[in-house]
């Protein structure tokens, strides 16, 4: 009986699936032993399909088509709760590198605040390419400076060593290992001007956990939230779901002074 409605009901197998994929990365890198889960993924030297150009064009021209990832409140909120703890924190905005930035949504967000320059970098050229062509036509290029570049996070050099008070990686590191993100924090970090700072803002997940411990050991922790939308009620503990995750972020700033790129 069971098997027979979880073969009618195909949401039921995506929803199964999920939860078994979320209990192994519990276990994985719960005990600490998420490198055999990222050395399985590695092998081979193959790329998983979220990790090519193709998957993300077809993402964002299909499923995610309209900018603000279809007007989702928890993207709106990825955006706000960014700028929010950047001020909060005293990080300058005024020049932002945006690494996987999507549609560009997160410059849109930072129009009012007076943003001069932005550069986004993303794996999709559909969607560097349409940035490419509609920017001029945005509010916030009245007063900012923008360049849009298409390239995998783990291959992009800021052009000319040019460095940001800020860069972003809003929901990107889940693509990548948690050495893979740890390793390119520090590689970026040649591109911050002295103050500066690392916003970055995941699903929590215990695989996104794993990569916030491991960055926080390499990496000044400046400050952190979790949120969590409550379509059904006031439910306010934190639950594993994935139509509406719970989002963390945290800011951190390099742990020693280091040798700029300029
Ligand atoms: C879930 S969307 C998030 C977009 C935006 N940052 C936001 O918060 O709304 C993930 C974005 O990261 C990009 N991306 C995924 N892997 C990447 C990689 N290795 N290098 C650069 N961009 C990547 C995708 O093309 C996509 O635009």
């Amino acid at each position: 009986m069971f098997g027979k409605a979880v073969k009618e009901n195909p949401i039921m197998i995506i929803s199964i699936q999920n939860k078994i994929r979320y209990w192994m990365r519990l276990v994985f890198y719960g005990i600490g032993a998420g490198f055999i889960a990222e050395t399985i993924k590695r092998r081979n030297g193959n790329k998983q399909k979220h990790e090519t150009a193709d998957y993300w064009n077809a993402e964002l021209s299909g499923r995610m088509s309209t900018p603000n990832l279809n007007g989702q409140i928890s993207n709106a909120m990825r955006d706000q709760t960014s700028i929010v703890l950047l001020k909060m924190c005293g990080a300058s905005t005024n020049s932002v590198l945006d690494v996987g930035c999507g549609f560009g949504d997160l410059v849109q967000a930072l129009s009012n605040d007076g943003i001069e320059r932005y550069v986004g970098v993303d794996l999709s050229d559909y969607v560097i390419e349409r940035s490419n062509s509609e920017y001029a036509n945005w509010p916030v290029a009245k007063h900012c400076n923008l360049s849009f570049h298409q390239a995998d996070l783990r291959e992009f050099s800021s052009p000319d060593n040019e460095l940001f008070d800020v860069i972003v990686f809003n929901e990107v590191l889940k693509y990548v290992t948690v050495k893979e993100a740890v390793g390119q924090l520090k590689r970026y970090q040649r591109w911050l001007k002295p103050n500066g700072m690392f916003c970055v803002n995941i699903t929590n997940d215990p695989k996104h956990r794993a990569t916030f411990r491991a960055l926080d050991d390499n990496f000044v922790w400046v400050y952190g939230m979790i949120y969590q939308q409550r379509p059904s009620g006031p439910r306010f503990r934190l639950t594993h779901n994935n139509a509406t995750p719970p989002y963390q972020v945290g800011l951190f700033k390099p742990l020693h002074k280091y040798s700029q790129a300029a």
